[in-house]
């Protein structure tokens, strides 16, 4: 891989950020578990009602199920997309850079994520309002339930190969579309992991929904009753988070390592020991017989929350981290970006024919006159104290210039200017020249 310097990273746009950085993380990290539950609820609700559509053929009681079901999706769904905006502005005020060029990127998927949102939900909708009237074509009624949960499945995929896409600015010059990003590392797991937390909470969410007082259990199924439901939905959840046992580590160990800390890996183990504990929570609830049902769903359900609360918290460290060195190169882009925009303004304030005046001369009035001057502190030492240091070493100078160290404690320190390496020696060699040749006349 190219050595980060050569990274195609852009410059950020040079504004503060609207609200303080911590406040618009933490908002990011609350408002997406928020949206991603009712996301998980909307996949794995649209995933459980064709299964259970399909199993109603021949055990009624789960088309009695799929049908309750099949309302909640449509809710659930609602709540997603409304719950998505918050996050998906707080994304783009903190990882501005990132998200457009990843949205960019996958550009065609990015956009048919509107008009496949738009079809999934019209196909939700079909299947819920149409249980009666296709009573006679079942088949046809399936497949409705089936192209929407179907498109439940790529709308996430594309979200999630556009956020991971971001983490990886070191391949961006290679991605070239939406499949092309499928293949980085991670998406995949990420996918499986995904899913399988969507059929967890949805079988926890489910446990609730049938089981609350007032539902009518009793008078709608034939042969299911409570402690059969009870069963059944633990069994999907503890089910789907023992596959998560096996996609999260996979998760991990697909990660660039560049974002890794043993920080992270604290949060994450944090998180892994709720889940063991929520599964053996459930575990029990399955298999030993309890005369009321319930009495641990709370602190189950306390507990499947603490975990979504320390991987999602998770997953927004290890961004943090990942990004930690784009962040700093890509401040150096504006940065130099600003010097070269005031350098140009300079050139049309003081009309200078700028191609007369010798390279090294115009890069020193345009970029280094701002803090040095010949004789005299600015913001920087003069060119008369740095010739003294640098005398007959111009190579000095430009490796200062390219990476400044810090000396004079009373002074500011110097930004870094990545300027290439003829344009840093012409800079240095006119600084030299300056102090040594005959006095020009102080200019700016
Ligand atoms: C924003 C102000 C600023 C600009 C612009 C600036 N410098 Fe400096 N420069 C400083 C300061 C402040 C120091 C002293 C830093 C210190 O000693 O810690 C310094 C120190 C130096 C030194 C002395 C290094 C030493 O070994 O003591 C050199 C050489 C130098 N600058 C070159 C340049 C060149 C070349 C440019 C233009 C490409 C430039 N500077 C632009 C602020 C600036």
């Amino acid at each position: 891989m190219a050595s980060i310097a050569d990274w195609p990273l852009p410059r950020d746009i040079p504004l503060p950020l609207p609200a303080d950085s911590i406040l618009l993380q933490t908002l990011l990290v609350v408002l997406f578990l928020w949206h991603i539950l009712f996301v998980n609820l909307m996949v794995g609700g649209s995933l459980l009602t064709v299964v259970f559509q399909l199993i109603g053929r021949q055990r009624p009681d789960f088309t009695v199920l799929a049908r309750a079901i099949a309302g909640t999706v449509t809710v659930n769904k609602s709540l997603a997309v409304v719950l998505g905006v918050g996050p998906l502005l707080a994304i783009n005020v903190l990882y501005t850079v990132y998200f457009y060029t990843a949205n960019a990127l996958t550009g065609g998927a990015w956009l048919a994520i509107v008009p496949l949102v738009t079809l999934a939900f019209l196909l939700t909708y079909a299947h819920k309002y149409t249980w009666d009237r296709l009573a006679n074509a079942r088949g046809l009624h399936i497949a409705l339930g089936m192209a929407g949960a179907g498109l439940f499945l790529v709308i996430p995929l594309i979200f999630l190969t556009n956020i991971n896409l971001m983490l990886f600015p070191g391949r961006w010059l290679q991605v070239e579309g939406f499949l092309s990003a499928l293949l980085l590392p991670n998406v995949w797991p990420r996918y499986f992991h995904f899913l399988t937390a969507s059929v967890a909470i949805t079988g926890l969410f489910l446990l609730f929904f049938f089981l609350r007082s007032g539902c009518p259990v009793e008078t709608k199924l034939r042969d299911l009753d409570r402690a059969g439901l009870r069963r059944l939905f633990y069994g999907i959840s503890l089910g789907a988070t023992a596959l998560q046992l096996l996609f999260g580590p996979w998760v991990l160990f697909t990660l660039p390592g560049h974002g890794m800390s043993w920080y992270l890996i604290g949060v994450i183990s944090t998180g892994v020991v709720f889940a063991l504990w929520a599964m053996h929570l459930m575990w029990r609830e399955i298999t030993v017989p309890l005369a009321r049902a319930m009495p641990r769903a709370a602190l189950i359900f306390v507990l499947i929350t603490l975990t979504a609360f320390a991987m999602g918290y998770g997953r927004h460290v290890y961004r943090e981290s990942a990004l930690q060195e784009h962040r700093a190169l890509m401040a150096a882009h504006t940065q130099d970006a600003g010097w070269l925009a005031s350098a140009a303004a300079w050139r049309e304030a003081t009309g200078q024919q700028v191609l007369r005046i010798p390279m090294g001369q115009r890069v020193f009035e345009s970029t280094c006159a701002a803090c040095h001057a010949q004789d005299r502190v600015l913001v920087g030492p003069s060119l008369v104290e740095i010739a003294g240091i640098y005398r007959d070493d111009p190579g000095g100078i430009a490796a200062w210039t390219r990476q400044p160290g810090r000396k004079r404690t009373e002074m500011p320190p110097m930004p870094a200017f990545r300027l290439d390496n003829e344009t840093l020696q012409a800079v240095a060699g006119y600084m030299l020249e300056r102090v040594a040749g005959p006095a020009p006349t102080e200019g700016g």
